[in-house]
């Protein structure tokens, strides 16, 4: 008989089981580009050998590329396959279609037909727009007028980002897209929310006590996340030199990172308590008035410099960048949030490729001790604790404190203590795109973005695009390889306050 084994270590009761998602059809737009191979079919893939998937799940994709169904499999193959590839690969599809043909739609909703009869498939569709935004109004559209928004099972539609280039596009591409879908329908990629270390901002939050006291005006003076990356626009300068690193970073994934550092604690774990409380945060978040823009904020372009060693062009080099473009590829900005818990306590935010290293991370500063009781020489030296949530390179969480070094004084320095996810746990994480994936495959919208809180995040953002657009001075420029332009400094330092040294 087999037996079953309690775990006897209370936390580890009611460890909840991963779930199944239920058999359907993911037609995925865009599938001859970049992301359908890069992300997409190798997280469908991971999840299938998990066991997360339906044996009888199907995938179409469509472009307007001409492949056959045996071409599209070889092109979206993934590096690491194994003899379940044979298996998984049989449920890949391709049409070629042009997304404002109405045929190409008459086409797929035979396709949908005759696929959910073969393989013995629901009505359940994820319908996954990885094409252009510009191309969202049309698909959507396309899908109404063929009344496909709708089925006897589950539509659900994923949109990758950008959405939208500014406050007034975000509210027009919701209003096109609620003509069609309703909200609960609607999935908006921002992949830093599948990172595990950024899931886990909550549960280190709200699942450990000593924590929440703390984490207010009271006890924290400032709070600083960065996402610094070395990598330069390689190839996608058709889309950055349009965009810049205010709208590539800030405006979604760091306004994400803001959220979840700084909301109240949800009343569940529900798609809508936990985006409520994000979106309460982002309506509390000042909006700054044209004459506000340039005390808080820092835009900058990286001209030619080493990183990691090499020499790297300058921004205005790069393929496909504009003569004498002023597309900020750094951005920093102080935002305050007007709220009891908030108030007074500034947020730093700041973004940029071609800087020295990788990382992601949030850094809250706590007040320092209030008196130096060991002479360190001022109240400053004593320095402030520091919790810092890792997300690149490496997951995990330090806490900075205070220790005696060793010996007949009383002399101090910092040490730090660590958790790393790979040493804790031992088993990689899912990537974001599995977890996100798997969530919509599951109904579960937590780790999407909503309408209202796109919207308030270009509201934070528009006055500080609209004033570095009027501008008619040259961009601050710094030396890849290098923390961003000096006004940078100048912006945090003017406070007493230091970007943290990593
Ligand atoms: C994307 C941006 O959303 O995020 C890129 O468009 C950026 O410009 C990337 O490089 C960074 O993501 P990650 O997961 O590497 O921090």
């Amino acid at each position: 008989m087999p037996s079953t084994t309690v775990d006897a270590n209370p936390l580890n009761q009611g460890l909840v089981q991963q779930k199944s998602s239920q058999p359907c059809v993911i037609v995925i737009f865009g599938a001859s580009g970049d992301l359908t191979k890069r992300k997409l079919v190798p997280s469908l893939f991971h999840l299938r050998k998990q066991g997360l998937l339906p044996h009888n799940l199907a995938v179409i994709g469509i472009s307007r590329s001409q492949f056959s169904d045996e071409e599209f499999r070889d092109r979206v193959k993934p590096d690491d396959v194994d003899s379940e590839w044979e298996r998984f690969r049989e449920g890949l599809f391709y049409m070629p279609g042009s997304y404002s043909d109405p045929e190409c739609y008459q086409q797929l909703q035979a396709k949908l037909t005759e696929l959910q009869r073969e393989r013995e498939l629901p009505p359940n569709i994820i319908y996954y727009l990885a094409v252009s935004p510009e191309a969202f109004p049309v698909v959507v559209s396309q899908l109404g007028e063929h009344n496909m928004n709708r089925t006897e099972g589950w539509v659900r539609v994923i949109f990758e980002k950008p959405f939208g280039t500014d406050l007034e596009s975000a509210e027009e591409l919701n209003r096109a897209i609620h003509e069609t879908f309703d909200e609960s329908q609607v999935y908006r990629i921002d992949h830093y929310l599948g990172k595990e270390s950024v899931q886990n901002i909550l549960t280190l939050r709200f699942a450990n006590g000593i924590l929440e006291p703390l984490w207010n005006r009271r006890y924290i003076d400032h709070v600083q996340i960065t996402a610094s990356e070395t990598l330069g626009v390689g190839t996608r300068a058709g889309y950055y030199d349009k965009s810049g690193a205010l709208r590539d970073m800030i405006q979604n994934h760091l306004m994400q990172l803001l959220c979840l550092t700084a909301s109240e604690a949800p009343t569940s774990f529900s798609a809508d308590a936990v985006r409520n409380e994000k979106a309460k945060v982002l309506s509390a978040v000042r909006v700054y008035k044209p004459s506000e823009v340039d005390q808080n904020t820092v835009a900058g372009q990286y001209t030619s410099g080493y990183v990691e060693g090499e020499m790297v062009p300058g921004y205005r080099d790069a393929d496909g960048v504009a003569e004498g473009s002023q597309t900020p590829t750094y951005a920093a900005v102080r935002l305050f949030i007007d709220n009891w818990r908030w108030e007074g306590v500034p947020f730093y935010l700041r973004s940029g490729k071609r800087l020295p290293r990788k990382l992601t991370e949030i850094s809250v500063f706590f007040r320092s001790a209030p008196v130096d009781l060991f002479r360190l020489g001022s109240r400053d030296a004593v320095g402030p604790n520091v919790l810092t949530i890792r997300t690149a390179p490496e997951e995990g969480v330090t806490l900075r404190l205070a220790s005696k070094i060793p010996g007949m004084t009383t002399n101090t320095r910092w040490v730090n203590m660590d958790f790393d996810y790979g040493e804790a746990f031992g088993t990689p994480s899912p990537t974001a795109y599995e977890r996100l994936i798997h969530d919509c495959l599951l109904g579960d919208a937590t780790l999407y973005s909503r309408a209202d809180a796109i919207e308030s995040a270009w509201k934070i953002c528009q006055p500080i695009l609209d004033r570095w657009m009027e501008k008619d001075r040259e961009i601050p420029k710094y030396e890849a390889g290098t923390w961003g332009p000096r006004e940078s400094d100048v912006m945090i330092e003017s406070e007493g306050r230091f970007w943290r040294k990593v």
